[in-house]
Formats: structure tokens, C-alpha cells, sequence
């Protein structure tokens, strides 16, 4: 059997393990959705959201890119931050990075992997505001490391600047802003920082007169 032969199987057991735990459950799963995160991450396969906090589906609204980043020009992104924190109104943004990620790991490097390197020159940017905290790190993984941790906090930050956060601060002052870090080699979840609705965006370049419409 082909191994999405067997996925497709698995689906079917899954769905029978849910309905014996409760008769309702798709019932219920198709009526609405009102999930209290959203939880911007990166497409690594090791990183599943999911499983890595044991949230049930209807929980966490999702969105994954290479390198869990926030590009104030990505279209897809600010679409789901848009939906995300006007429509369905969650409460927490989650910005999830993970040591051992490729995409920051080839932003170290003059390595070139093709059209990605557009992508990841963003963390390229980040590694050159940053280029002395990184590279007085021991060693090339300590220094991988690093450059993971300064990237989340940058995208939390990077949320923060958005139309779209600080007019949801002003309005129903939510959602509160969280950097974490996934480490896979013991599978705990690190928190890096947190940005709260009551304190303002830390660059007065970026605040914007939201409060005025
Ligand atoms: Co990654």
C-alpha cells in the first residue's frame, strides 16, 4: 500500500475514534469556527502545530510560510491576520520559530537556492541588524540559534507595526503578540517575548493615527 493510501485509511479510523468519543463532533466542527489563536509558523513538516500544543481542530486558525515570517507587503498573510483578528477576533497571535530551521540556516550562508533567496533575504536583513549579537556566538549552530530567536522577536514586532493590530488594540484592545521557539531535539516550546495591546508600538516611526478614525 502507497503511503497516501494509508493516509486515506488513517482518516477513516480517525473519524470513527471521534465519533465513538463524541456522536456530534463533525456536527459541531461544521457549524462554526471561533478559535481563540492564530499562529503564524514555518512550512517545516517537524514543526505541526497541532500536535506540538494538543489543540483539537476549531482551535488555532494557522498560517505557514518558510521561516515563519511577517512581510508587511505579503498579501496572503495580511489576509489572514485581517480575517483572523477582525472577523473572527482572536485574542493571541502566536509568531512560532524553530532552532534548526532551514530557511534561517541558508540566510547564514552565500548559499543559493533559487527563487527562495528572495524570501529569505528578510532574515538576511535581520542578520545584518543584528550581525555582532549572532556572530559572537561559540560556535555555527549557537550562532543559527541566535539569529532563530532574533528573527521571531523581529516578526512579532513586525506584527506589531501593522494597520491592523493597532487598530484592534484601539478597538477591543486584543490580540496580545508572542514570540516562541520550538526545539525539536527535546520538543519544548520556549517563549521569547511577549507584546501586550496596552503598550505602544515601540517605534514612533510606525505608529500610525489609527485612534483618529
Ligand atoms: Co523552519
Amino acid at each position: 500500500m502507497n503511503r497516501y493510501e494509508q493516509m486515506l485509511l488513517e482518516n477513516k479510523a480517525w473519524v470513527e475514534e471521534m465519533l465513538e468519543g463524541d456522536p456530534a463532533f463533525f456536527k459541531k466542527l461544521s457549524a462554526s469556527q471561533k478559535p481563540e489563536f492564530l499562529w503564524i509558523g514555518c512550512s517545516d513538516s517537524r514543526v505541526s502545530p497541532s500536535e506540538i500544543t494538543q489543540t483539537s481542530p476549531g482551535e488555532i486558525f494557522i498560517h505557514r510560510n518558510v521561516a515563519n515570517l511577517v512581510v508587511h507587503t505579503d498579501f496572503n498573510l495580511l489576509s489572514v491576520l485581517q480575517y483572523a483578528v477582525e472577523v473572527l477576533e482572536i485574542n493571541h497571535v502566536i509568531v512560532c520559530g524553530h532552532y534548526g530551521c532551514g530557511g534561517v540556516h541558508a540566510a547564514l550562508t552565500q548559499q543559493s537556492y533559487g527563487m527562495i533567496d528572495i524570501w529569505l533575504r528578510h532574515i538576511k536583513d535581520t542578520y545584518c541588524a543584528h550581525k555582532h549579537e549572532v556572530d559572537t556566538q561559540p560556535n555555527d549552530e549557537a550562532r543559527a540559534n541566535k539569529l532563530v530567536e532574533i528573527n521571531v522577536r523581529q516578526q512579532v514586532r513586525n506584527l506589531a507595526k501593522t494597520t491592523i493590530i493597532q487598530k484592534a488594540w484601539k478597538n477591543r484592545q486584543r490580540p496580545f503578540l508572542h514570540g516562541w521557539v520550538f526545539d525539536m531535539k527535546d520538543g519544548i516550546i520556549r517563549p521569547q517575548m511577549e507584546i501586550t495591546p496596552h503598550q505602544p508600538c515601540d517605534d514612533p516611526v510606525y505608529a500610525y493615527d489609527v485612534f483618529k478614525k
